[in-house]
């Protein structure tokens, strides 16, 4: 399969990535079906421990169809300044600073932010093994934090965290440019997670329109009008 990116060394650093994150898939989907048999998962609820510790070292990283799809938009409209709810290993990240990068513009941005510092570390070296440090600005730390400061227009924002999706969106809401995309991962397997963040986009007054596009486990495709 052809992949957008055009880029051999990072397609190859994506490639070990996203096989390791493979690898991890089975173990996250028989955890999550223990816990729902056990009646101990509330998806409207913020993360408890023993989630928040199984998913301390896992990719958990975007599909690789939907980073492709992440990047094209991107591209479509030119993007210089992105930010990315959910960083982890940095996979993500590095579609859209891939294409940042390939916009060829002076001061483009992907600003990231991640709360496992374990994670930080490794993202910050795929970013210098991939080349592409110089288009991330990864924050550390809590992202109801971290996402307080972001100077716009913001051009496109990937939401990849349900349990904190509303915060983030709330925060970057005022940045985002008419025509920015706030692309949002797994809408429809987690639905009962993003009611409230779905409340805000379809609230008129936030001037969003949205769909649904039929990736795996859905991906929403929101527009700021
Ligand atoms: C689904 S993963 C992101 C995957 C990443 N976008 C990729 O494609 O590789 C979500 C990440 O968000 C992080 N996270 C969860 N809650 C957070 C919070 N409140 N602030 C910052 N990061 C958080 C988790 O540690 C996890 O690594």
């Amino acid at each position: 399969m052809t992949s957008p990116l055009n880029d051999p060394k990072l397609e190859a650093l994506l490639d070990r990535l996203h096989a390791q994150s493979d690898t991890q898939v089975e173990e996250t989907e028989d955890y999550f079906s223990r816990r729902i048999r056990e009646g101990t998962l509330d998806f409207e609820k913020p993360y408890d421990k023993d989630l928040h510790l199984f998913l301390s070292n896992k990719i958990v990283a975007l599909d690789r169809d939907k980073g492709e799809f992440c990047y094209q938009l991107c591209r479509s409209i030119g993007a210089t300044r992105i930010v990315e709810a959910g960083t982890s290993f940095g996979v993500s990240t590095m579609y859209l600073a891939a294409a940042v990068r390939d916009n060829q513009v002076e001061k483009g941005v992907v600003i990231g932010t991640e709360h496992e510092s374990s994670k930080v570390k490794i993202a910050l070296q795929n970013f210098e093994e991939a080349g592409l440090s110089e288009f991330i600005d990864l924050r550390e730390g809590d992202l109801r934090q971290t996402l307080k400061e972001i100077s716009g227009p913001v051009d496109f924002m990937l939401v990849d965290i349900w349990d904190v999706a509303l915060p983030a969106l709330e925060l970057v809401s005022s940045t985002l440019r008419p025509g920015a995309i706030v692309v949002t991962d797994n809408t429809t397997a987690a639905a009962d997670a993003y009611r409230g963040y779905f409340e805000f986009v379809n609230d008129p007054k936030n001037r969003f329109r949205t769909m649904t596009i039929p990736f795996r486990g859905g991906l929403e495709l929101t527009v700021r009008t």
